[in-house]
């Protein structure tokens, strides 16, 4: 059997696998960084490809050296066309993953969780889960349509899905412990407050702000100052703020 031959089997035995892993429940990490993180944050990661690995490899070096050994054994080389045919538009860095989601509610514990009431902007999903992960928040709970799994969402939050607990609820199935703070430019002033560790903050949809049944449900309503004119801010910048507001004041 020619070299050439050869290749072209193992990369058609490692396509074959990495089908059979997407047509499971795993999710795209798309790109180093995405990669990096989840690994970093414990992630179950059945496949991991590089169009070219010792690329990769000298990136994992520079950037996370702390995690060079287990990349290298984890990612597996394919020519950039095999790549290319199982991801569409793949990430500049030459790799990706499938890993599985770990879909679960936030626990208990020393920092607030955010809700997310029915967000429609994937990027802007991924934007929070990356602020939370970052600040330390319990996790990001979602209510509606939008699946906070999406491969869209986790590319957006960098893969760090893993490094905190980002979970679908229905709004009945809210945990009640510690106090409901609803984020709404009429609320009281934020900065006359402290954050409680156990709250969930709240937030609204990108078009309609906070729904009535969580408006229903808060214990407070709480604003964000803004100079007049200026009607709101975006959705994962008010989260970004809120919990630094938490984290500079509160903790
Ligand atoms: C883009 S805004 C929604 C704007 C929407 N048109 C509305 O009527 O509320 C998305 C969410 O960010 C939060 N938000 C934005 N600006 C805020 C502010 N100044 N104070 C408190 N929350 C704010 C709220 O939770 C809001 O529902």
């Amino acid at each position: 059997m020619s070299e050439r031959v050869g290749e072209d089997r193992g990369a058609a035995e490692v396509a074959a696998r990495w089908r059979a892993s997407a047509a499971g429940d795993t999710v795209l990490l798309d790109g180093f960084h995405a990669i990096k993180h989840a690994l970093r944050f414990g992630a179950d990661i059945p496949l991991a490809l590089a169009a070219d690995r010792d690329a990769a490899l000298g990136l994992a070096e520079r950037l996370a050296p702390d995690l060079a050994e287990r990349l290298a054994a984890l990612l597996t080389p394919v020519p950039a066309a095999t790549l290319a045919a199982l991801v569409a538009r793949p990430h500049p860095t030459g790799v990706a993953a499938l890993a599985v989601p770990a879909r679960r509610a936030p626990a208990h514990g020393p920092a607030p969780a955010v809700l997310l009431d029915n967000p429609r902007h994937l990027g802007n999903i991924g934007a929070v889960i990356r602020v939370a992960a970052g600040a330390g928040a319990r996790g990001v709970l979602t209510t509606g349509t939008v699946d906070p799994w999406h491969p869209s969402v986790v590319r957006a939050a960098a893969g760090l899905h893993w490094a905190t607990a980002v979970h679908h609820v229905e709004p009945g199935e809210l945990p009640s412990h510690g106090p409901l703070l609803a984020l709404d430019p009429e609320g009281a002033d934020l900065r006359d407050m402290t954050v409680d560790d156990g709250a969930l903050l709240a937030f609204g949809s990108e078009r309609a702000g906070l729904s009535p049944g969580t408006r229903q449900r808060a214990d407070a309503l709480v604003a964000l100052p803004m100079r007049p004119g200026v009607s709101s801010y975006n959705l994962a910048t008010s989260v970004a703020m809120t919990l630094y507001h938490w984290l500079a004041k509160g903790r």
